[in-house]
């Protein structure tokens, strides 16, 4: 393992930051606002079959002279104290996880052990190795799971309905723990579903842009998709990173919802993004017959297959981030159709992944 004090000493008065899952999604929209911003960057990464650096690649930030990657897996709490001990940053942002709800039912133990137990060894490597360091928790609104009231905000109870919402649930807790029981300077941002053209293939808009940018290539292969009546207040991943940021430049550490104050159904995300494919989606048959065909060609499109449905689905989310515009002047501005349409032109011009 590199040293990071020794790979940074030459700029010593730059702010560090420590960010566990900088491979990830938001992991490199976060990489690059605060490189930006000027500080040091220590991105940690798990050991894989082949590197996966292609999102930091898309962003021109893999040989970024202040940014330093290091390997370490949040499950090996050696790993993360050494790692804390030798880098001793300013901030640290935690968005490592095992990210896919749908993923979370067959590998329920992986994702308790990465979500819950990984963050209960950043948060214990934290305390005891950097204490002054301030923390922020990726939490999640699948947390909230099966709503009661909408908008959900951040006194809504929880009731998670998925492996994933309890583990994410479990490092909720700890992080707030660690806050009121050890002092820590440690905030949760409550973040609702968040998208951008660097999202991962497994989750349904990014499954949906892909899709449809293929079938308007010519290639004949329609969509199957699970539930198409789920709602999700989806916001742009580079905004909600700034809000973890903001959460951090707070004075006073708490959780904030991150959030549009919108929901759209699965359906209208699809039909956003095969309008900006070309095509003009009519659908027919009900449920789990349902299929969306071109009108002008009479082309399938996608279909609904049962299989894809969730054993237990949260229905709809939707938040309130009044909090976070209050006091930390966090205000999204991109809502799900302009995604819709960023994320089927990035498809368009640019291969897998
Ligand atoms: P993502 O694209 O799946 O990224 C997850 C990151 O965690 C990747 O860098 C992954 O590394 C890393 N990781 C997984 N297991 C690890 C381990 N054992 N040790 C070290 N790193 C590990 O997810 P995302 O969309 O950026 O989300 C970031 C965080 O926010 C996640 O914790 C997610 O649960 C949470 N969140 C996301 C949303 C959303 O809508 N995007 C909403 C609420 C909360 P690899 O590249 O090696 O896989
Ligand atoms: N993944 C997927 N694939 N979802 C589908 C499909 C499909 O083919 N068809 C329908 N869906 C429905 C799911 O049943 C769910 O209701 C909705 O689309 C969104 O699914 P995902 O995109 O997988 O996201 P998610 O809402 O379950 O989880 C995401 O948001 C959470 C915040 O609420 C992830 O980013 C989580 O990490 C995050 O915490």
């Amino acid at each position: 393992m590199s040293d990071p004090v020794t790979a940074f000493s030459a700029t010593p008065v730059r702010r560090r930051a420590l960010i566990a899952g900088i491979t990830g999604q938001d992991g490199a929209y976060l990489a690059q606002w605060l490189l930006h911003q000027g500080y040091e960057v220590t991105g940690l990464h798990r050991r894989v079959s082949t590197p996966n650096l292609w999102r930091l690649a898309s962003l021109g930030l893999v040989d970024h002279p202040q940014l330093l990657l290091v390997g370490c897996d949040i499950t090996d709490l050696s790993a993360t104290l050494r790692l804390m001990e030798s880098v001793q940053p300013d901030e640290v942002y935690n968005l490592a996880g095992q990210s896919s709800v749908g993923a979370s039912f067959d590998q329920p133990l992986t994702t308790l052990e990465i979500n819950a137990l990984g963050t209960a060894h950043l948060l214990e490597s934290v305390r005891s190795t950097a204490p002054r360091a301030r923390y922020v928790q990726a939490s999640s609104s699948e947390m909230f799971g099966l709503v009661t009231k909408s908008p959900q905000d951040e006194s809504t109870p929880f009731h998670p309905r998925s492996p994933y919402g309890i583990s994410k649930l479990a490092a909720h807790w700890l992080t707030i723990n660690y806050r009121e029981a050890h002092g820590l300077h440690a905030c949760c941002g409550i973040l609702f579903n968040h998208e951008s053209p660097l999202r991962g293939l497994e989750f349904v808009t990014r499954k949906i842009s892909h899709g449809m940018a293929a079938l308007a290539r010519g290639e004949d292969i329609p969509l199957r998709l699970g539930n198409l009546d789920a709602r999700r207040d989806w916001g742009h991943a580079a905004e909600y990173v700034q809000g973890l940021w903001r959460m951090l430049q707070h004075p006073e550490p708490r959780e904030f919802v991150l959030a549009t104050g919108h929901s759209l159904t699965v359906r209208g995300f699809l039909v956003a993004a095969a309008r900006r494919a070309g095509f003009e989606p009519v659908s027919d048959g009900q449920a789990t017959e349902e299929q969306l065909c071109d009108a002008n060609t009479g082309r399938l499109l996608a279909r609904v297959d049962p299989a894809l449905y969730r054993p237990a689905e949260v229905d709809e989310v939707r938040g309130n981030a009044r909090l976070a515009a209050d006091l930390l002047g966090w205000r999204p501005t991109l809502l799900a159709e302009a995604l819709a349409e960023e994320m089927v032109a990035a498809d368009l011009v640019r291969a897998t992944p």
